[in-house]
């Protein structure tokens, strides 16, 4: 294939590849990035004393018992621990946390803490023992004692730090809290028990490290937070209420998640903002719009009101000024006085299941852009008029593929797009959804060549599409409610799959303009966009979906020459496998597939650069050329 490619022409183009960090689904925050490695900490799963999720027993004879009558602040559950009469003197009494489905032991500080009141009567002797051991030896990594005797009547909290000197044999670890048994018929009440390893920037509350990492190195300007259908939730009394999720932690009440479990909020908007800072990245905030996943509305009547007054003031809370906006206040009181950097707000979520969105719309969008008049208002259905759009495309290879020129044929209206949720996620083009032998289990090779194909075709229409993201993101494999996943993850280890790598290498191109090519080869199987930034770095970007490898050779045209420096420079990155289409990254084989530097050569002239490669069969690459 021969491709001409001219410099001096082509259209602007913003198209960025974004990052989504959706809650709940998947346990992406508890259980994921969220560092609490304390299961359930806070006792909202349970719903017995015989059933705690994450939680058993510790003493032959000792009680656990769910008491909702000695709330902790907003916490409703308590945890009573009676030693009762018969109990084994001498024992240790008390609960132990499996957490997320291990907690990784390692030679580093893990900060401890938990509240704890006792009855009236009844002064507690003895230590409080906190634990980290292995269920694979028996032995303990660490440990560290409290007195008894500081518990009273009143909650109070508890802090200690844990140092292991060395790391347990693998994740099988269980963090216990246990009193001594030196009397009978005592107890105690505990609520939120936490435990934190070190965190990504060490920031108090923070984010597992080496998952963030893995987020943080797609390279993503924008992140979306919160949802996804949890921003909905499954009815409207449990939506998303951003000021749930601010502050002292035993001030959020956590809320029933769309997909899974209760979700303690601890990863909450303040969380979440820091993150994207942290990724040096900007967030798409998802407003919660008033409509359930089961496809409720709040009916367009002074009901609506208090709902559209909350997604202003969670903007205030972002954007404004502390001096004059009791939210912005609150931010700064929270430890974050400048503003957050935020450009996008999406409304709501597939709001395209609605017959309601058009009064919402109306009725958001004039109340939020009268106070923020410069933020670029999302619809999330494809709504007439709106300024930007996010579409969502779940479906198999050849319709990902056969997606390639969807958007040259969309009209220009003004309304860019957004396609923020879009994946493979099965082999039955046909039947996306519906067929569950064919759904993937993890991204495979073949599903992410065509979501390569989809995305270059988005990028070659970058004077319309913004910007596009990979759905779901993260998940936990213990707790996976939908597959497949862009990033797996359980206690230990990370899988990067193949879409993880085909979409960090987009976003690692990115560029500010997109530019005409010609071929007389027609698309298919090879497929390419030509790209470049500051005029000075070019990209191409080439997916061949078919087996056999196929000779490139592409000539840039035009080029302002940089004469001090008349050769251009040229590396490429190659995604491909032996194993073919179905090559994939999985748990247990997690780096089957990886980028690889492909061999390019480069030739620079007066008139512009000649280059080529030989593409591989089923592969995605990209060819940067600086001159
Ligand atoms: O990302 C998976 C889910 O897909 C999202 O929660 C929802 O928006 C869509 O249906």
């Amino acid at each position: 294939v021969v491709l001409d490619i001219d410099a001096s022409k082509g259209n602007a183009t913003e198209f960025t590849v974004a990052a989504f960090v959706e809650t709940n689904i998947g346990r992406a925050d508890d259980g994921g990035l969220y560092a609490e490695l304390i299961q359930n900490r806070a006792f909202q799963e349970a719903d017995s004393y015989l059933s705690i999720p994450g939680w058993t027993k510790v003493g032959d004879r000792t009680v656990l018992m769910k008491d909702a009558d000695e709330p902790l602040a907003a916490l409703q559950n308590s945890m009573q621990i009676w030693v009762p009469g018969n109990e084994t003197e001498g024992l240790r009494a008390g609960l132990s946390n499996s957490g997320w489905w291990g907690i990784p032991v390692k030679p580093q500080t893990y900060k401890a803490s938990f509240f704890a009141k006792r009855a009236p009567d009844s002064p507690l002797e003895g230590t409080i023992q906190l634990t980290l051991s292995s269920t694979t030896n028996g032995r303990t990594y660490a440990s560290a004692s409290l007195s008894a005797q500081d518990v009273t009547v009143e909650w109070k909290q508890f802090h200690a730090t844990l140092t292991p000197t060395e790391s347990a044999p693998d994740a099988n670890n269980v963090f216990n809290l246990t009193i001594d048994v030196t009397k009978h018929d005592q107890g105690l009440w505990v609520n939120l028990v936490s435990l934190f390893p070190p965190t990504l920037n060490d920031r108090p509350n923070g984010l597992r490290k080496d998952l963030a990492n893995v987020v943080k190195d797609m390279g993503a300007k924008y992140i979306r937070i919160p949802g996804g259908s949890n921003l909905q939730g499954s009815t409207i009394a449990n939506g998303y209420n951003w000021t749930a999720t601010l502050g002292a932690l035993e001030s959020r009440p956590g809320r029933l998640g769309y997909w899974v479990g209760y979700q303690t909020e601890g990863l909450g908007l303040k969380e979440l903002l820091d993150m994207c800072e942290d990724f040096n990245a900007s967030a798409i905030l998802g407003v919660y719009a008033a409509y359930s996943a089961s496809d409720q509305s709040v009916p367009n009547t002074p009901q609506l009101d208090k709902y559209i007054e909350s997604a202003v003031n969670e903007l205030h809370f972002v954007l404004g000024d502390p001096a004059t906006n009791k939210w912005a206040k609150l931010r700064a009181d929270l430890g974050h006085p400048e503003p957050y950097h935020l450009e996008y707000v999406e409304l709501g979520n597939e709001d395209y299941t609605s017959t309601t969105y058009d009064y919402r719309w109306e009725r958001f969008t004039s109340a939020m852009s009268a106070a923020y008049p410069h933020l670029k208002y999302v619809a999330s259905a494809d709504l007439t008029g709106a300024p930007v759009v996010d579409l969502h495309d779940f479906s198999g290879p050849d319709a990902f593929i056969s997606s390639f020129d969807r958007y040259d044929n969309r009209p220009r209206t003004g309304t860019k797009v957004l396609e923020l949720e879009n994946a493979v996620i099965t082999t039955n083009s046909a039947d996306p959804f519906g067929d569950p032998v064919s759904r993937l289990l993890y991204p495979t090779l073949q599903g992410s060549l065509a979501e390569a194909v989809f995305i270059m075709g988005m990028q070659r229409n970058g004077d319309l599409v913004l910007g596009t993201s990979y759905a779901p993101y993260l998940a936990n494999v213990h707790a996976t409610q939908w597959t497949p996943n862009m990033i797996n993850f359980n206690a230990t280890h990370i899988l990067r799959s193949t879409s993880y790598y085909v979409h960090q290498m987009i976003s690692k191109a990115r560029a500010d303009t997109v530019h005409p090519t010609t071929s007389t080869t027609s698309f298919g199987p090879l497929y390419w966009v030509a790209t470049s930034a500051n005029s000075r770095t070019f990209f191409l970007q080439v997916a061949n979906v078919n087996s056999t490898a196929i000779p490139l050779s592409a000539t840039i045209h035009n080029i302002r020459v940089n004469f001090r420096s008349p050769s251009p420079k040229a590396s490429a990155t190659v995604l491909t496998s032996p194993l073919g289409l179905n090559a994939s990254n999985t748990m247990d084989e997690l780096d089957v597939v990886r980028p690889a530097p492909l061999a390019v050569q480069v030739l620079g002239n007066a008139r512009g650069v000649s280059l080529s490669a030989v593409i591989p069969g089923y592969s995605f690459s990209v060819i940067r050329v600086d001159v």
